[in-house]
């Protein structure tokens, strides 16, 4: 492994803290849960993307590129995090936003909507819920190439081979506040989405050989189909970095129990998660990724898949503005 190789810029002083969270453990009856605040990440209210971007945009500037594109739901924390990163660098930042599938876009909507007009988007080209996004963000491209420009196209959620560097070396930051706390974790539990996050941090337990093993929690998709999209990711950046051995299919395990109707539908289970961690610990949760993984690992708690003895690292990959969006499901 030698993802040094790669070019960094960097967002975050520092390491982002792990806290114990010795209220909820207890409040659950369940393992010792400690959290990952990368929601304390650099760039504009922080998130797992800022990770990504140090990686994907490094590469971008690498390019000579001037115009960063990429996509995502209108409440998308990666288009936030890719418009700061882009305002960070000097560089100009387009979006192709998804309409919802359910209900109208509301063009005064708050949240993460509200800061791609407050940080200055150069534009936003709206499609529909079932619109080609890889389409649409090259004909974006092809426009500011015309212009005499040049375009750098991010996928969804930063999640390529370059983006997942990010958590790579996030899992070797975990390792190395593992060691200095004395213990490894046995579990790192994390929202799964467009897989580069969880890809990632497998691919850099696995150049560790480190024994923690990652437990994905959908937040779309079924089990199998999350599990395959991350395995082609894993091989992707495990060919990228040249990590050596053979990677069993077991590395990859994702839990879609805790979907509910869909992507970014609230659930039960996720108001009573974000609610519980907010009343035990006092920190906020968001109601489409973090609010699920958490319900996830309430719910395995619960079922007696993790025991009292397990040491259990909660990731929290941020979020937060959407939560501001969704008053109703919090005030009675
Ligand atoms: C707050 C938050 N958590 C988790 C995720 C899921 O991460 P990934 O797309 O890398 O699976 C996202 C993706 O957008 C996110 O915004």
């Amino acid at each position: 492994m030698n993802q040094i190789r790669y070019e960094r810029r960097t967002y975050t002083n520092g390491y982002t803290p792990i806290q114990k969270l010795e209220r909820l453990s207890k409040a659950l009856g369940g393992p010792a849960i400690w959290i990952k605040r990368d929601d304390q990440l650099g760039l504009t209210a922080g998130g797992n993307k800022t990770r990504k971007l140090e990686y994907l945009v490094a590469d971008a500037i690498k390019q000579g590129a001037d115009t960063l594109i990429t996509c995502g739901a209108v409440q998308s924390n990666h288009c936030r995090l890719t418009l700061a990163a882009a305002v960070r660098e000097g560089l100009r930042c387009q979006l192709v936003l998804s309409k919802p599938e359910a209900g109208e876009y509301n063009p005064q909507a708050s949240g993460n909507h509200l800061l791609f007009h407050l940080m200055g988007v150069e534009k936003i080209e709206l499609i529909p819920a079932d619109g080609d996004i890889q389409v649409a963000m090259e004909a974006l491209a092809q426009a500011v190439e015309k212009e005499g420009k040049k375009a750098y196209i991010i996928p969804l959620g930063g999640s390529n081979q370059i983006g997942s560097l990010g958590y790579m070396a996030c899992a070797d930051e975990i390792e190395q506040q593992a060691m200095e706390m004395g213990t490894p974790f046995d579990y790192v539990v994390t929202g799964t989405g467009s897989g580069g996050t969880h890809a990632g941090l497998v691919a850099g337990f696995l150049a560790r050989q480190s024994h923690t093993e990652v437990i994905g929690i959908n937040v779309s998709g079924t089990k199998e189909g999350k599990e395959s999209q991350v395995r082609d990711l894993l091989y992707r950046t495990a060919a990228l970095v040249g990590l050596q051995g053979e990677i069993s299919d077991d590395a990859v395990r994702c839990d879609d129990q805790y979907v509910g109707a869909g992507y970014a539908i609230p659930t039960e289970e996720m108001v009573e998660a974000v609610t519980l961690v907010a009343r035990t610990e006092g920190i906020l949760l968001d109601p489409v990724y973090t609010g699920k993984a958490m319900a996830g690992l309430i719910g395995m708690i619960r079922k007696g898949e993790l025991t009292p003895d397990d040491r259990v690292l909660f990731l929290h990959t941020g979020g937060t503005p959407a939560l501001y969006t969704v008053p109703q499901l919090f005030i009675p």
